[in-house]
């Protein structure tokens, strides 16, 4: 899951190209890498790391040609290392790659017995040699990236550029995005449109199979059985700028200070708040009565937005839900019913996990709708319809905005499908529409009690395992809270079901083990009391997240509150979240940890 790009222009392209990757550091930041031509010949700068260490590279080696190709990664094979950096290259290209090349090790071994020596330990660079190796035979690139598509197997996004030629890139698509981007006497490609929102906004989406050779003025795309084809153009609307953090030290507190803002925003596009009643998305290609089963599949924070979504369509729909984490979902070749709707969810929209359970569900003849952020995104752009979620760009790889506007979105849906089905009455739907509206207010509240927090947190940050513990929509929260605190603190924490935690991770509880309690007052917040005794008993130091008197009225001392308004329990889980995220963002501030660019990880996981 890296990003790419390549710019056929007319100045030097080396600073573009690291404009463009800056844009695309989100899909990976372990190294980063560009080619161009100078004076005909193929030329690179690589970096281990982040791509500030590629600037300095640059700078102190500047490049001047105005034909290249960039890339930065996210590594699947082979570990973070300049030699590893791509562009890869021989003497006759130059290639970047988005994706993985899952026959690698047959094609190396194939290339090897042939005479070739591998400088890497990638899988990328197979193909390299391998269009080398037809170029040898052909002295044609075209013809020669034409005959070794067909041998690859696995998911790739490609940009190639070649020595001698500079007015000439490929590019090929199978499982992996690319976009190419039409300028005035310039081409491009790139991963996203975003990767080429200061270039261009007229852009077209290759589709799977396609391929294309590009010069300054034309795009020839061809399919996967060589067809020459058109995909259409469109204008996106992705900003040319990149967001900046405003006044915060990262992007991640940034994004979680906007919620309330961006999900008033994703509320107000979905409710009609005059006549208390849900907009659902126009077009939906079916009935919500005549649906029997929902089948939700999403990755990460967004499953865990499936998770607190499952709650409401069950409640207030009653259509039953299951729900998988995509990379399970795709492969279990799940029984999917005939009148069944499946629901995917997703911030990038390009999740590979996620987009693959969505052609299984279409596959099996379902409707999609997709809950997604990003509406110029794969997933978008192959489900049967959006529900969109209005969080803006999302920087910080911790998603947060994204996860409560996604609650925000699932939260309208279940109301409108229980309206449509009869399962709920217009008196009802306006009771629930009423408790949505306070939630940005109540958002905004919960971030009034920061400093209490930063302070919990560098308690927490003290810890080396944390459990979270929920109930209801409170536990698939209790799961968020885990994972925001794994990602960007690198401490171990897991999220319960308050009521499981005698079946087993009771035995973990001693003095040392923070136990972060999310209970707002529900019907079975006397349960969520029980298991908050039970901690007690044994020592354990609770970290309460409910309102003002919850402690009082549960007889526990807790070792922290975090003291949120009082607010009806139908979507608590949304303005809880905040303490939750913040909570994790102060522990890795305190730790020192690199926030945004957590190690290891990247925004978008575009691979398997
Ligand atoms: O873009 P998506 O919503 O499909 O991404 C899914 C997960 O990769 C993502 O939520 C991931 O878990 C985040 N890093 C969580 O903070």
């Amino acid at each position: 899951m890296c990003g790419i790009v390549g710019i056929l222009g007319k100045e030097p392209v080396a600073p573009l190209l690291v404009d463009s990757l800056r844009r695309l550091e989100y899909r990976g930041y372990d190294s980063a890498g560009v080619a161009t031509l100078e004076e005909g010949r193929l030329t690179r700068r690589r970096a281990e790391g982040k791509l500030r260490n590629l600037e300095g590279r640059l700078k102190e080696e500047p490049l001047s040609g105005t034909i290249g190709i960039g890339h930065t990664r996210w590594a699947t094979h082979g570990r973070p290392s300049e030699r590893n950096a791509h562009p890869h290259a021989t003497d006759r290209l130059a290639v970047v790659h988005n994706g993985i090349i899952e026959n690698f090790r047959e094609l190396r071994q194939e290339l090897e017995a042939g005479g070739d020596v591998f400088e890497t330990e990638t899988d990328t660079e197979v193909v390299a040699r391998l269009v080398t190796r037809e170029m040898r035979k052909t002295n044609d690139p075209a013809k020669a990236v034409a005959a070794s598509l067909p041998h690859l197997r696995g998911a790739f996004a490609l940009a190639f550029l070649f020595d001698g030629h500079e007015d000439l890139m490929i590019g090929a698509r199978k499982g992996a995005p690319l976009a190419i981007g039409f300028g005035e006497g310039e081409m491009y490609l790139g991963s996203d449109a975003l990767a080429l929102a200061p270039f261009t906004r007229t852009i077209s989406y290759l589709e799977d199979g396609d391929w294309v050779v590009l010069d300054r003025t034309t795009a020839v795309i061809r399919d996967a059985f060589g067809a020459k084809v058109k995909r259409p153009r469109i204008q996106t609307s992705a900003g040319a700028f990149l967001v900046d953090k405003g006044n915060h030290r990262h992007f991640m507190a940034k994004e979680i200070h906007e919620q309330p803002e961006v999900v008033g925003r994703t509320l107000s596009h979905y409710l009609d708040m005059a006549n208390g009643r849900v907009r659902m998305p126009e077009g939906l290609p079916f009935d919500w009565k005549a649906i029997d089963r929902i089948t939700m599949s999403a990755c990460g924070t967004a499953y865990y937005a499936g998770l607190v979504g499952k709650y409401w369509f069950e409640r207030y729909a009653r259509i039953p839900v299951e729900i998988d984490v995509a990379s399970e979902f795709r492969y279990r070749e799940a029984p999917l019913s005939d009148k069944g709707l499946a629901l995917v969810i997703s911030q990038s929209g390009e999740t590979a996990d996620t987009l693959a359970g969505l052609r299984y569900a279409k596959d099996c003849g379902l409707p999609v709708l997709a809950v997604v952020n990003v509406p110029t995104s794969t997933i978008a752009r192959e489900s049967s319809a959006v529900a969109p979620t209005l969080a803006g760009p999302e920087i910080g790889v911790a998603s947060t905005k994204a996860f409560t506007c996604q609650l925000a979105v699932l939260a309208c849906l279940a109301i409108g499908a229980g309206r449509a089905r009869g399962t709920i009455d217009a008196a009802k739907e306006r009771e629930l529409v009423a408790e949505l509206v306070k939630v940005p207010g109540l958002m905004a509240d919960a971030l009034q009690t920061e400093t209490a927090i930063e302070h919990v947190a560098r308690d927490i940050a003290k810890a080396t395992d944390v459990l979270f513990l929920g109930r209801g929509t409170n536990y698939p929260l209790a799961m968020e809270g885990a994972l925001k605190l794994k990602e960007i603190s690198y401490i171990h924490a897991e999220g319960y079901a308050a009521g499981e935690l005698k079946h087993g991770p009771i035995a973990l509880i001693d003095e040392e083990m923070p136990v972060v309690v999310l209970a707002p007052r529900d019907a079975i917040f006397e349960k969520t009391v029980s298991n908050m005794q039970e901690v007690a008993a044994r020592g354990g130091r609770i970290i309460l997240i409910a309102d003002a008197h919850a402690a009082h009225d549960a007889g526990i001392e807790p070792a922290g509150t975090l003291v949120m308004p009082e607010m009806a329990p139908d979507f608590a889980a949304i303005a809880y979240a905040v303490p939750a995220q913040l909570l994790a963002y102060y522990a890795a501030v305190t730790l020192g940890k690199d926030v945004d660019q957590p190690r290891n990880l990247a925004k978008s996981v575009t691979v398997e």
